[in-house]
């Protein structure tokens, strides 16, 4: 599904992001499970992720990144219209972390809901509310990636555990004024037919929970990774193609790629591919780990507070994730 042309141009505003103070390191984990941080570093990349304290919810997550978006678009909670978060850790399954949020914030004037699209949900809640707002509906929204992945993590299976992490990231959409940068083209995707390659199995109405089975980690993300590295790759580096050819760039034109952050290795081969050298690509997985619907947004806020782009550069975001599903923004920042 692609976008190109929309009659009002859309803006990001500001950026925000926050983590939990807790850092978990690879060598905490290798004296719990039958791991290294030498394998952790060699295979993934990740040197530490953070985990959300006891009573530390998805939506307190989300909240603080929202506040710190808010706060850099010089924007007032009652300004927003439309509240996105994307998540699979919602904190309850009714009603949508978004409320919650939107009653932290004191948003009171948003439309508030959640869309569960796992790691691309970020860029999934982008396309959308650029499209609601290119079309006139809203002025303002707020999208939020936010996960308390250690919620659901099986922390005695040491092919999931060492890859997972908490935080949450948001930015606020707006209409561009002229002059100001936009969302040039955007592109998603999914495929149903591997929805068994990552799953959390249990808990939905497919497999519920019971006295009987609630010792066998139903509840958790199980992965079969290599199988997802492969697609990881090949739809990630053509989901950034299609939106770069729909802006009309060369690679050489892009300053920077911010990709999903699972594992290094897929990063590097992503870049390989795209023939964007490595130093413009930006990655954080090493202090963080895998945030699914958070990770490109905690991503793209730690880039933009840290200048390593400016305004009128050309950015691509591209995400891939469960379901299995990918997506990638052309950016004019
Ligand atoms: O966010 C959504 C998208 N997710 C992704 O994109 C993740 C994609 N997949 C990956 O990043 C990688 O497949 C993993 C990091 C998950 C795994 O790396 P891999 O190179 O594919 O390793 P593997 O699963 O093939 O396992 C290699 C070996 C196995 O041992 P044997 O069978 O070769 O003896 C595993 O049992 O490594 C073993 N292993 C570990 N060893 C130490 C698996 N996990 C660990 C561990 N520590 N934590």
């Amino acid at each position: 599904m692609s976008e190109t042309k929309s009659v009002i141009d859309v803006c990001i505003a500001g950026t925000g992001s926050y983590v939990p103070e807790r850092i978990l390191s690879n060598e905490e984990l290798a004296a719990k499970v039958d791991t290294s941080d030498e394998w952790i570093v060699t295979r993934t990349g990740i040197k530490e992720r953070r985990i959300a304290a006891e009573g530390q919810f998805t939506s307190h997550l989300a909240t603080n990144a929202a506040r710190k978006a808010l706060e850099q678009a010089g924007l007032a909670a009652e300004d927003i219209e439309l509240i996105i978060v994307a998540t699979i850790t919602p904190d309850t399954p009714t009603p949508a972390t978004a409320c919650h949020v939107q009653k932290a914030l004191g948003a009171s004037k948003a439309v508030a809901f959640d869309i569960s699209a796992a790691c691309s949900g970020f860029l999934y809640a982008m396309k959308i509310s650029k499209r609601l707002i290119s079309d006139g509906a809203f002025k303002n929204a707020l999208i939020i990636g936010a996960e308390k992945l250690s919620s659901v993590t099986n922390w005695s299976d040491r092919s999931t555990c060492v890859l997972f992490g908490d935080g949450a990231g948001a930015a606020v959409l707006r209409r561009a004024e002229p002059g100001e940068g936009s969302i040039v083209a955007t592109e998603m995707g999914t495929d149903g037919s591997l929805t068994h390659l990552l799953e959390i199995p249990g808990g939905g109405t497919a497999c519920p929970i019971t006295s009987e089975n609630v010792n066998d980690n139903l509840q958790t993300l199980s992965m079969l990774g290599k199988e997802v590295f492969k697609h990881a790759v090949n739809r990630m580096k053509e989901a950034a193609e299609k939106v770069i050819e729909r802006a009309g760039w060369q690679p050489e034109d892009i300053a920077c790629v911010i990709p999903h952050q699972a594992n290094l290795r897929i990063i590097d081969a992503i870049a390989d591919r795209l023939a964007v050298p490595n130093e413009r690509v930006f990655v954080n997985l090493h202090k963080y780990g895998n945030t699914s619907a958070a990770a490109v947004a905690i991503a793209l806020d730690e880039a933009n507070r840290t200048g390593v782009f400016k305004r009128g550069d050309k950015i691509v975001l591209v995400v891939f994730g469960a379901g299995l599903t990918w997506a990638a923004a052309a950016i004019e920042w």
